[in-house]
């Protein structure tokens, strides 16, 4: 679909599966489970960035664009899915990541280098005093970037790390029709929806699917995995009014429909919970799903919590988001959560 008449390419596989985790809903005795998954949808590994840059690369195309800039953690999904989504409309990608260069390159780094990023330049996060400073400063770093292509004659296009909210939105409402639809065809309606939250955006488009596609009677819960939760929903509330007003519609949002725990964070972005070990390891052992361990390990964790304090009824029908994120799993600093040295 193209919601607003705004372009979009399509890269992905649709609709990516929905299956129903049988043995997890009779171990938690209630509600009844059902994975989307997004990290099935069908490039370099799949995940949630796949549907906003079908928005975002489309409108790269329309400005000429011959070069993309992106920016990210030095685990990034997103830069991965960016270099892979690129590469498929023959645009090269040029990097700039936040972190320590490692000497060998692991999990999503060593993917970048197999996609063939075009440059991957490092911003040190010695000399920063906070995550969000260090954030900023390599989101600068990709404008600088992006100045410097242009005096060497490209036609640059600068994807943030995330993507733009508005094309998040876009993206994860059609999402949600998606759900709707698939769910049809079993005469089942989702009553929740479950995510992580990092930049808030596919949160978003969840929420403005939920008002658009079922008067906002479908519960999106979010599982921040750094911020707080009191930002992020501020972070939504805006985005949201940003894509309403985008698409002409004088919607109410209702309050109770912005939800985000950040009890499940831990001591940090991308730090190990115990909580997060469970909930990988549950999944790989009782469904044969692997999660991982930075954003869908978090927000799994979550949601067996908030399952077992009973936020959600036995007989309700709730789905799980897979956004994606398994390449992280073999990152030399993800890797000994899982299989501690001796
Ligand atoms: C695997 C995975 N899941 C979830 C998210 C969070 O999505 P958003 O930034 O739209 O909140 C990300 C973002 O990087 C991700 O890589």
């Amino acid at each position: 679909m193209q919601l607003g008449k705004v372009p979009r390419l399509r890269l992905g596989e649709y609709p990516t599966p929905l299956s129903e985790l049988a043995r997890l809903s009779a171990h938690l005795g209630g509600p009844r489970i059902f994975v989307k998954r997004e990290d099935l949808v069908g490039i370099a590994l799949g995940g949630n960035k796949v549907r906003k840059l079908e928005y975002a690369l489309a409108e790269a195309k329309e400005l000429g664009a011959t070069a993309i800039v992106t920016s990210g953690a030095v685990q990034s999904n997103h830069v991965r899915l960016t270099i892979a989504c690129a590469n498929r409309l023959g645009l090269r990608t040029f990097v700039v990541l936040r972190g320590e260069k490692p000497a060998t390159p692991t999990g999503n780094l060593l993917l970048d280098h197999l996609l063939g990023a075009a440059e991957i330049h490092w911003v040190d996060p010695r000399g920063y005093a906070s995550r969000e400073e260090l954030v900023r400063a390599t989101e600068a770093r990709a404008e600088e970037l992006a100045e410097e292509l242009r005096r060497r004659g490209e036609v640059p296009y600068v994807i943030p790390n995330g993507c733009k909210p508005l094309h998040s939105a876009l993206a994860y409402a059609g999402c949600v029709l998606e759900v709707l639809e698939q769910m049809r065809a079993m005469n089942l309606a989702p009553d929740a929806i479950v995510t992580a939250c990092g930049t808030a955006g596919t949160q978003t488009g969840l929420v403005l699917g939920s008002l658009l596609f079922a008067q906002g009677q479908i519960r999106v819960v979010g599982v921040s995995v750094s911020g707080r939760a009191e930002s992020l929903k501020e972070r939504i509330w805006k985005n949201l009014e940003e894509a309403l007003r985008f698409l002409e519609l004088d919607l109410k949002i209702p309050g109770g429909l912005i939800e985000v725990y950040d009890e499940y964070v831990g001591p940090g972005y991308a730090l190990p919970t115990p909580g997060m070990k469970e909930a990988v390891e549950l999944l790989a052992r009782m469904e044969g799903i692997l999660l991982d361990p930075v954003y869908t390990g978090k927000a799994m964790a979550g949601l067996l919590d908030l399952v077992r304090r009973r936020t959600f009824g036995k007989g309700e029908t709730v789905v799980f988001l897979h956004t994606g994120g398994v390449p992280a799993l073999f990152a030399d600093t993800q890797a000994p959560t899982f299989f501690p040295a001796p």
